[in-house]
């Protein structure tokens, strides 16, 4: 079933996941809220009405155990850090139109009142079951207490959750080898009675769900996988006493993961209470659009869990789950505990502008890949797209504009330019209803492309004396690029695209034009522009690379022993950017293949027909989830390869790259295309192996 297109004429709320209130940013977290941010602009540019929605969330042991660690109460704990959020937030133009948190009141009350109704239509049930205790420490371990090994990839994994592994919901009893985090000690059973959601129950309506859900593959595929493994019922009660008592059982209190996303609704609410044209209700209980933006660690509580709790309430379901890859940080995962990150305070306190950062977290890579950050890409991406591009399109034409004619020349459109924007617009409305941020920033800045070409092909600079009406019009034509771009890339951009209307003489706000108004008459008059993007300086990122080594280098060797780490009860702010960060480490090979022990000699290795190839051609193939047909050029002829990387990699970005491939594959057939070879891919996430000097296409690896 396809949904209607945006703008609909429903509102729609867009969230993303909440952060745990327990530790600092890093531009790991950043992604996610500026991404979501992003795409709540983009709809409202599009003139969907839309609220921007998301709280931090206050409970559960990732809160605990840091509390408890600082010898801090949860909740005064929390809330400082709640509070730091709400300040750092705005400081990367991530603007909420609520904010609030899981244990203020409207929150408890909607979530009592939500699993009230789960109960009275018979989707809980109470059961007794093994629960892990630690008896020096006379408590139960629940959640990230216990650490151990996932029982289905075998990973080092926490109580609840395989963070370095597959990333699957563990349920209490489930994960093996366990020992308690607070001691190391081997943890014991003890049985108790807690209450669970008949999620089971709910295969038939997630299957159809998943069939509509949009967002990025990510989310469906996996769940998918689930569902078919079989689903289990979920434990939502924990013994613990920080959090939202179970109703009319004090000894219990609720799973995180039951009240966190009911935050969606209860921040909705308290943005609905201060603006009367928008109705909470008319999305949650009726047919608004709910969008999701969260790590892809968190796949399962948004695709089983909680569509299947909104369900069971009788509550509307969301239209999409866009799912993050996660950030690296120089090639290696990202490490809090390690200080391989960058912190959100950090980067402000280097100098630079949030919306350079908000411009490479969303623009590099598409949403589900993962996100490299060197201060490096972050230079190239900076000064080639931001300043070499838009910077200089803007500056150059509208410095000409005010200096020439004050403003604005008096003359028609050109049919080619009207095309252009009317082209950039489409492109950024297809964009926003791919949920490709990319998208979004490569409509503006190709228009932009545009721009400079524009004006570098008409040279209105050598027509002013002579043809002084087509000066004009070239001009005006720029002028209009220019407005274009603002609109377009306000939503990536939001502080600097204003500051580009000012710059255009416009009235009121940029965050109030919608993309019509890109051909809308640009103001009259306008005066001398300023540089709206500075060019990075070589000697600066030098510096920050420099920096970034060292202080990762420093904690390398302040590092407490081994223990502390392999207990999980690790500052956790590794939440979910960082999840796979200790598995992709150097060191760590948990949940790696091991090394095959028997050996194989040169001459087998001769029999592998391994070459360079270049990529010619990529698409999906029909029918087919995770398929790619390739054209593959391998010096001699160009091969057809069938490789499963279409929902790991943008299949637009690859005709260009070098790849290599083992080009005496037998044939096989997938999904009735012929596949003539293997594309070499590494991890997950398929990272394509490539050369890295001269090596010409058709070249032998050896
Ligand atoms: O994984 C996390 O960091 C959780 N705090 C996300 C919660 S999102 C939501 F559903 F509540
Ligand atoms: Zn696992």
């Amino acid at each position: 079933m396809s949904r209607e297109e945006f703008p609909t004429d429903r509102p729609a709320v867009v969230t993303c996941g909440l952060p745990y209130a327990n530790g600092d940013l890093h531009i790991g977290h950043l992604r996610g809220y500026i991404g979501a941010d992003a795409f709540d602009r983009a709809l409202e540019a599009l003139g969907q009405q839309s609220a921007y929605v998301c709280g931090s969330d206050m409970h559960g042991t990732p809160v605990a155990v840091n509390a408890e660690r600082e010898g801090v109460d949860p909740e005064t704990f929390a809330l400082r850090w709640h509070e730091r959020y709400e300040e750092t937030f705005p400081e990367f133009g991530v603007d909420f139109d609520n904010y609030g948190h899981t244990h203020d009141a409207t929150n408890v009350e909607t979530t009592v009142e939500i699993v009230r109704t789960l109960e009275e239509e018979g989707h809980v049930y109470e059961r007794e079951i093994q629960v892990a205790y630690d008896p020096d420490a006379d408590q139960y371990l629940p959640d990230r207490y216990v650490v151990g090994t996932c029982p289905y990839c075998g990973a080092h994994a926490r109580g609840d959750e395989c963070d370095e592994g597959c990333q699957r919901h563990l349920e209490p009893g489930e994960i093996e080898e366990p020992r308690s985090s607070i001691t190391d000690n081997p943890a014991e059973y003890r049985e108790r009675s807690h209450r669970f959601f008949r999620v089971s129950a709910f295969e038939e309506f997630l299957t159809e769900f998943l069939d509509g859900l949009e967002g990025t593959s990510n989310a469906r595929n996996q769940p998918r996988q689930w569902i078919e493994d079989g689903l289990q019922d979920w434990c939502i009660t924990r013994d613990m006493d920080w959090g939202i008592d179970y109703p009319g059982d004090d000894d219990l209190v609720l799973y995180v993961w039951v009240d966190a996303p009911i935050e969606y609704i209860s921040s909705t609410k308290q943005y609905s209470e201060g603006a009367d044209e928008y109705d909470w209700e008319e999305v949650w209980t009726g047919d608004g659009e709910i969008v999701h933006v969260i790590g892809r660690d968190i796949i399962q509580h948004h695709t089983i869990f909680w569509p299947a709790m909104l369900e069971g309430v009788g509550y509307n379901t969301p239209r999409a789950v866009a799912a993050t890859g996660f950030i690296t940080i120089d090639g290696k995962g990202l490490s809090t505990s390690r200080n391989r990150a960058i912190w959100a305070r950090e980067y402000l306190d280097e100098g630079f502008h949030p919306d350079l950062l908000r411009y490479y977290l969303t623009t590099t890579g598409g949403l589900q890949q993962d996100v490299d950050f060197t201060w490096t890409a972050f230079q190239e991406k900076v000064n080639g797209e931001l300043v070499g591009t838009v910077g200089n399109f803007l500056y150059r034409s509208l410095l000409f504009a005010h200096r020439n004619y004050g403003g604005t020349p008096d003359a028609e459109l050109t049919p080619e330019v009207r095309a252009r924007i009317e082209d950039a617009t489409e492109a950024f409305h297809e964009a926003v209803n791919d949920y490709s941020l990319r998208g979004v920033g490569r409509a503006a800045v190709r228009l932009a492309q545009f721009g400079n070409e524009y004006i570098q092909r008409n040279e209105p600079w050598k027509l002013t004396d002579d043809e002084p009406e087509t000066a004009a019009r070239v001009i005006r034509d720029c002028v209009q690029i220019a407005k274009a771009v603002g609109i377009l890339i306000y939503p990536i951009a939001p502080e600097k695209a204003q500051r580009l209307w000012e710059q255009l003489g416009e009235e009121g706000t940029v965050a109030d034009a919608v993309v019509e108004d890109a051909l809308g008459a640009p103001a009259r008059s306008f005066g001398e522009p300023g540089e709206l993007f500075e060019k990075i300086e070589d000697d600066r990122v030098e510096e920050l690379e420099a920096k970034l080594e060292a202080k990762i280098e420093a904690a390398a060797n302040d590092a407490e022993p081994a223990g502390e780490d392999e207990t999980g009860t690790d500052a956790e702010t590794e939440s979910d950017e960082s999840g796979p960060d200790e598995a992709t480490g150097m060191t760590d090979t948990d949940g790696l293949e091991p090394l095959r022990e028997e050996r194989i000699s040169f001459d087998d290795f001769q029999e592998l027909d391994v070459r360079v190839g270049r990529i010619e051609a990529a698409e999906g193939v029909d029918g087919a989830d995770d398929l790619a047909r390739l054209e593959v050029d391998v010096g001699f002829e160009t091969r057809q390869v069938v490789a499963g990387i279409k929902r790991l990699h943008d299949l637009e970005e690859l005709p260009g790259e070098k790849c290599i491939l083992l080009a005496n594959m037998e044939p096989a057939e997938l999904f009735g295309v012929e596949s003539n070879g293997m594309i070499l891919a590494a991890g997950e996430e398929a990272d394509l192996l490539t050369t890295h000097g001269d090596a010409e296409v058709g070249e032998k690896v050896r």
